[in-house]
């Protein structure tokens, strides 16, 4: 005899309800803060976990596992095999070498790039649907990698690239004008790093754009502390690294954001890593950078044509430059 006694004739589950799985490669401080943000937020039937350290994703597996009261329902799996994997919708890649205090993104790259060899393919052909979101580092240059190793159309390998620096911009704004962060429009565009660039002139805080605000107030001294702000979210990261060794919560919740508005079809723009050839006047080639991208189910669907100045777009343009010069240098 059974546990249960079954209800008889039941109608089957409704065919439209779509099982959705993610699986995460790579469980260390990011692959975990986006394991445990995904799972509060009801948005996977499956999550499988990837590792190549077998009791760490064991030890990892498990302790997510033994939250499963205080969740929504989630089969967590993991395995050092990537068969684990086989048919999500979303994967997203955190797996690899992180920068040491005061060592900046691009030197990750080599390391990286051998990873992908071995993690890309893999998944590529077990998933071959999937939406590919690249999280670890140079995050830009590894999307472009991750692209060209998986054979997938463009929209469907997209990096979490400037939608971190943009919630930082955000915070710092907020903060200043004491307002919520939710309320401040501000984008962050270009390679995620020290070569990024500010939109100035779209942020608005509450539908007031800020920067003709201040030009018709002549207050000057603002846009001096908008400059300090930006410089403070290009240290941003390195500050946190030398305190704490590394990023991990404010990652989490990007990614997690990201995961949401991919895969419940939100069309939400975020700036992302998408292949930047041909908007922006970016037509040096096949680069990815971040630009605001509308997000849906089909993964990247448009790009905005945000307002950028003469300079903005000069400065995309070499960020897009540089990222391409490095991409030229790989073997793949
Ligand atoms: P970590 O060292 O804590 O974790 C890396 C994990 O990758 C480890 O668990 C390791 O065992 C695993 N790994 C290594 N080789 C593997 C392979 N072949 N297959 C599967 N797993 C493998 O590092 P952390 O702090 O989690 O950072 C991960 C990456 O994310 C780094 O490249 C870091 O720079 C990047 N990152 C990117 C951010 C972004 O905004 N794009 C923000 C923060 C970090
Ligand atoms: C970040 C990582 C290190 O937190 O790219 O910005």
């Amino acid at each position: 005899q059974s546990f249960f006694k079954p209800i008889q004739n039941t109608a089957p589950p409704s065919p439209t309800k779509r099982h959705t799985k993610i699986s995460v490669i790579g469980v260390g401080n990011v692959g975990m803060a986006i394991a445990q943000t995904i799972l509060t937020q009801d948005l996977a039937d499956e999550l499988a976990l990837v590792d190549a350290v077998k009791d760490k994703l064991r030890g990892e597996m498990l302790d997510l596992q033994h939250a499963a009261a205080f969740l929504p329902r989630t089969q967590i799996l993991s395995s050092t095999d990537y068969s684990v994997t086989a048919g999500s919708d979303l994967c997203i890649v955190t797996a690899g070498a992180r920068q040491n205090p005061g060592e900046s993104r691009l030197n990750l790259l080599q390391r990286n790039v051998g990873l992908f060899k071995k993690i890309i393919p893999p998944l590529a052909q077990l998933s071959p649907d999937a939406i590919l979101l690249i999280v670890s580092n140079p995050v830009d240059v590894l999307t472009y990698v991750a692209w060209k190793l998986s054979g997938f159309p463009s929209n469907r390998v997209i990096g979490s690239g400037t939608n971190l620096d943009s919630s930082r911009f955000r915070f710092l704004i907020a903060d200043h004008l004491d307002v919520n962060a939710q309320d401040v429009q501000a984008y962050i565009v270009g390679e995620h790093g020290d070569s990024s660039v500010a939109l100035w002139s779209s942020i608005s805080v509450g539908g007031v754009p800020i920067l003709s605000f201040l030009e018709k107030q002549q207050i000057s001294c603002e846009k001096e502390t908008l400059e300090r702000i930006h410089k403070e979210v290009v240290g941003s990261a390195y500050e946190v690294i030398s305190l704490k060794g590394y990023t991990s919560w404010a990652i989490g919740y990007s990614v997690a954001n990201l995961a949401f508005s991919i895969l419940r079809n939100q069309r939400k723009i975020h700036p992302v890593t998408v292949m930047a050839n041909g908007f922006h006047g970016i037509e040096a080639g096949e680069v990815f950078l971040s630009l605001p991208a509308l997000l849906g189910r089909g993964g990247a669907l448009a790009v905005t044509n945000v307002h950028m100045t003469e300079e903005e777009a000069q400065r995309l343009r070499d960020s897009a430059k540089t990222l391409l010069e490095l991409q030229r240098q790989l073997d793949l």
